[in-house]
């Protein structure tokens, strides 16, 4: 049986991909440091959701030294995916030292257990935020990416070299994911879909960034979660002769690799906002504001690298997946 190491676990995406192995039976590791970034109990419940004999729990921080080795020592995993972060662009402006231990210190500490103790493959969790100040939309993995905007996205672009860096020194087979907006049930709270959704059933505004000139490739999470588990197949091998074939963003010189998971679609927040309307029956009062620091007015993801490797596209509709968020929103809060 395969034994896999999530980090992240009792997280938004953590959760749903937990449930998504533990369901076809294969052995997981869940490390979680249950941080209080936004509610706990939110996070406790998806970890106790996940309750099963082939899931072990583990609580603690994944930069804390030793502790991660220890748990490969012990695990072996044959896979890991790290997705655990301090998240969220907004936050990184005030608190940027979360950002630099959880992500940063966090993934070196994976990375050298990974050497000590190498995993067939390691999944680590970027970022659409990666793209920065980039303009040529849709975003390919394959374009230059050096200008992030918030430190949130820095640490997350450090992440992707330090992997490449041992990906080549030690031929660890890395996947890079850049999610974009990743939404659905169970969702963050610090997220718009969750904080607009809150605000219309409590008949409070909401904030409405950049005059509501906003586009986001909205990816449902279930959609992402069946992206994860295909990519985790695809165990990328380094280079003969540093070839790598045309659109494939494969490092020439390691067994490391980018992919976006998105839907290939921007939507305007307006018509986000509309989905949400639809769903709770209610209307939103806009709170229009400018443009938040370190944000960036749209994203796009060209998923067609994806499509390569998988033969997968994600494909819900946003307000198939509105809907399916309110619906839990409303079971889960009692709303
Ligand atoms: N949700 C999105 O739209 C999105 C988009 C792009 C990238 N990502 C990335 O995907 C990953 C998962 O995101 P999510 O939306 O599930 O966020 P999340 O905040 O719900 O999950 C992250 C989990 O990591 C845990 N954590 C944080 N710091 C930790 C630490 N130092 N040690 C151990 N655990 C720690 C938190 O307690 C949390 O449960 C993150 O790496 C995030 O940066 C998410």
């Amino acid at each position: 049986m395969q034994t896999v190491l999530v980090t992240g676990s009792a997280g938004f995406i953590g959760y749903h991909l937990c449930k998504s192995l533990l369901a076809d039976g294969l052995r997981v590791v869940g490390l979680d440091a249950l941080t209080d970034y936004y509610d706990v109990s939110l996070k406790q419940a998806r970890h106790a959701m996940l309750e099963d004999a082939h899931f072990t729990p583990v609580i603690g921080r994944v930069e804390a030294p030793g502790l991660v080795l220890d748990l490969f020592a012990k695990h072996r995993p044959d896979c890991v995916v790290h997705l655990a972060a301090q998240a969220g662009v907004r936050h990184s402006i005030d608190n940027p030292r979360s950002y630099l231990e959880s992500n940063i210190a966090g993934t070196f500490e994976i990375l050298e257990a990974a050497r000590a103790h190498p995993p067939k493959h390691m999944l680590l969790a970027s970022t659409s935020s990666a793209y920065g100040a980039n303009t040529q939309m849709p975003y390919r993995e394959t374009q230059k990416a050096d200008l992030q905007m918030s430190f949130y996205a820095a640490t997350k672009k450090a992440g992707e070299s330090m992997a490449h860096s041992y990906a080549h020194l030690f031929d660890l087979p890395v996947t890079m994911f850049r999610f974009f907006t990743v939404y659905g049930p169970w969702g963050r709270p610090d997220m718009a879909l969750f904080k607009f959704t809150r605000a219309v059933f409590e008949g409070k505004p909401i904030d409405v960034y950049n005059h509501g000139d906003m586009r986001r490739d909205f990816t449902y999470i279930d959609d992402l979660v069946h992206a994860i588990r295909l990519l985790m197949q695809v165990v990328p091998q380094r280079p003969q002769d540093g070839i790598v074939p045309a659109g494939d963003s494969l490092s020439p010189v390691a067994p490391h690799r980018i992919v976006n998971i998105g839907n290939s679609n921007a939507v305007q927040l307006s018509e986000f906002i509309a989905a949400i309307e639809e769903a709770t029956g209610l209307s939103a009062t806009r709170n229009l504001m400018p443009m938040q620091p370190g944000d960036v007015p749209a994203t796009w993801a060209d998923a067609d690298l994806l499509k390569t490797l998988t033969g997968y596209r994600p494909r819900t509709d946003v307000r198939q997946g509105v809907a399916n968020f309110v619906a839990w929103y409303r079971d889960y809060y009692g709303t």
